[in-house]
């Protein structure tokens, strides 16, 4: 029996990346999927291979920045399922210039373009989430997939930093006020091992590789976690998207489940255990010696 037998789940900005990972390996444990996406034939294909696989799974098109598609989303999953039990509100994209336009130039805009899906879309998918669950004896759990970047800086990315920071402060908000209706709220911050994809037009096909494993694929060379991964843990593969997807199916599971308002940063590889005094790489204890 798997671990989301009879759950109905929601997933944002499920076509691609960690959504599309988590989707199959939801359904493929018992769940009935709803799959959105902004790119509403990303939904389509990826529902259509759950159905082929003898999972159950519709694709919608949903964007997370228009609140109506959001609150359709939901009412879809409850016309066809009867009920939610998980909304995993993970859609999100980068900021216009993906890092290349200086943060006092950025235009109201361009922030806006980038929170109204990273910022505003987590809160719309919170809210209609709970307003489907607190009628439901069971409660619900919401699972939003935050960022590095809400933790700490990435070069040229102001605009989504400040927005998956916000999104860190709506899941405690969240899980604070709804924990009265049985509805718990985490979230995971993946660092390395991401989708490919993110950077790339909306027509890429799904790839489901991380940056890591297509750099890889690309060059045709052997993996050297000592040169080529900046995270102080060394381990002898590329960090994947599986490694993101084990910790959201952790915290989308009954595994976790009496946690509520953590933010876990997943697949960090140690990079939050580390300051930014410039220790060469190849420090070690023997040459002090
Ligand atoms: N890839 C990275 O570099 C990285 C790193 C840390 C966190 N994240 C976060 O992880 C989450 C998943 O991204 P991913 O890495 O799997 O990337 P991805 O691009 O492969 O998948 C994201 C999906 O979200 C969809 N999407 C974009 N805007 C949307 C909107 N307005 N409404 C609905 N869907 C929308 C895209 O079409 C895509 O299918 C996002 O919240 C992202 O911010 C990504």
């Amino acid at each position: 029996m798997g671990r989301f037998e009879g759950k109905v789940i929601v997933i944002t900005g499920g076509g691609a990346g960690l959504g599309r990972l988590c989707a199959l390996r939801w359904a493929a444990e018992g769940a009935s999927v709803v799959v959105t996406d902004v790119v509403e034939q990303r939904a389509h294909v990826l529902a259509a291979l759950i159905n082929d696989e003898g999972g159950k799974a519709i694709g919608l098109k949903a964007d997370v920045s228009v609140e109506a598609e959001v609150e359709a989303a939901v009412a879809a999953a409850v016309a066809k399922y009867g009920r939610l039990d998980i909304m995993f509100a993970n859609a999100g994209k980068a900021p216009a210039g993906m890092g290349t336009i200086a943060l006092e130039d950025i235009t109201s805009d361009e922030w806006d373009d980038v929170n109204d899906v990273v910022y505003r879309g987590v809160f719309y998918a919170g809210k209609h989430a709970c307003r489907q669950m607190k009628t439901q004896p069971e409660g619900g759990n919401i699972v939003v997939t935050v960022s590095a970047g809400g933790h700490n800086a990435y070069p040229g990315f102001g605009p989504y930093c400040a927005g998956k920071a916000g999104a860190v402060g709506i899941v405690r908000s969240m899980a604070y006020d709804w924990g009265r209706y049985g509805i718990r709220v985490n979230g995971l911050s993946p660092t390395h091992g991401m989708s490919v994809n993110f950077p790339l037009p909306p027509e890429t096909p799904a790839l489901g590789m991380s940056y890591e494993e297509a750099a890889l694929a690309e060059s045709g060379a052997t993996w050297d976690p000592f040169t080529m991964f900046p995270g102080p843990l060394k381990v002898n593969r590329p960090p994947s998207l599986e490694d993101n997807a084990n910790v959201a199916t952790f915290l989308a599971s009954d595994d976790s489940a009496y946690m509520s308002g953590i933010v876990i940063q997943s697949c960090d590889g140690g990079s939050f255990s580390r300051t930014s005094i410039p220790i060469p790489e190849n420090w070690s204890l023997e040459d002090e010696a």
